[in-house]
């Protein structure tokens, strides 16, 4: 198969096991339709398709990465539910429909967001262990990188920095908390699914830890340059709530040229893995370019 393709070609199986995560038919009814509404809506789906990457990478089965992929796609798509409310980021729109609150309200919202938290947890824990990797040691490393260490450490920081103006390297922490941390435990977790040798991990953990941080770069480049209906999100809201962002320190031009920066990096470090590595290649190209 075309590397390039790989991205598209797992996305029916992902989307197919999102589905039967959460059954349409639990009770309460509001809760299950809420969290649905949210998980179901069609994400690009990023950070799955890594862990089957890089668990293909490695020379492992999908079908043993396949809990821990939709257990990031639940974290994320938590994090993005709480990410939207008056609270936080106050967002109308995402995934190309009304925020969650929206739709269901902000108490059924914030428990939507629980849920598919615990839920996680529960798809984690469903992965076989195999002779280098115990079952909890993708549990840890999945609740140490959504934790307050990581996923949260960057979402508290990231509002505490909004109208301030901090130093870039304040900056780089918190892009690697809130968005690399859970990138590059995706490609963790589908690696040590897949009995990943140590050099093998340590591969693939410095490419999760360039393209994560090369994706929120990029995450705040489109805020400025791309549009509601490309991106399925409202835009312009960093700059109207004074986020600190890659543009705002460095200019659009810097950004720009520090993801490329980043991309680099990324790809290099998969150089160890050879030609098994070529669909995360693939997809490192195509986030650098994407417009959505
Ligand atoms: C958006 O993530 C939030 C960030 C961490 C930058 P994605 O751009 O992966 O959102 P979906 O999953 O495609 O909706
Ligand atoms: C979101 O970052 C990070 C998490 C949800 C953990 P942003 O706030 O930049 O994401 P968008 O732009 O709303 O998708
Ligand atoms: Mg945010
Ligand atoms: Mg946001
Ligand atoms: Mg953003």
């Amino acid at each position: 198969m075309n590397p390039r393709n790989y991205w598209k070609s797992r996305l029916p199986t992902v989307e197919k096991a999102l589905d039967r995560l959460i059954s349409a038919q639990a009770k309460p009814h509001q809760i299950h339709q809420s969290m649905r509404y949210s998980l179901l809506a069609g994400g690009k789906r990023l950070r799955p398709i890594l862990c089957l990457a890089a668990a293909q990478a490695v020379g492992g089965k999908e079908s043993h990465a396949l809990p821990a992929a939709c257990a990031v796609e639940c974290i994320h798509t938590y994090s993005l539910i709480h990410d939207d409310l008056p609270c936080m980021d106050d967002d109308n729109f995402r995934r190309g429909r009304p925020t969650n609150h929206r739709v269901f309200g902000e108490a059924v919202a914030v428990l939507a967001g629980d849920a598919l938290l615990t839920e996680a947890f529960a798809s984690v824990a469903r992965t076989p262990p195999n002779r280098r990797y115990a079952t909890t040691a993708l549990i840890k490393e999945l609740a140490h990188a959504s934790g307050s260490l990581g996923l949260i450490a960057g979402q508290v920081l990231d509002l505490d920095s909004e109208k301030k103006r901090i130093p870039l390297k304040k900056l780089v922490e918190i892009h690697r908390a809130k968005t690399g941390a859970l990138i590059t435990t995706s490609l963790r977790l589908g690696a040590m699914s897949a009995g990943a040798r140590p050099n093998q991990l340590r591969s693939l953990t410095q490419f999760g830890q360039a393209l994560g941080l090369a994706f929120q770069v990029i995450d705040d480049i489109l805020d400025i340059t791309s549009t509601k209906e490309k991106l399925g999100k409202s835009i312009g809201k960093d700059q109207s709530s004074g986020k600190a962002t890659y543009p705002r320190l460095l200019g659009l031009a810097g950004a720009k040229k520090e993801a490329d920066r980043l991309t680099n990096t990324a790809r290099s470090a998969l150089r160890p893995l050879g030609s098994a590595a070529a669909p995360l290649l693939a997809i490192a190209d195509t986030l650098l370019c994407r417009d959505h």
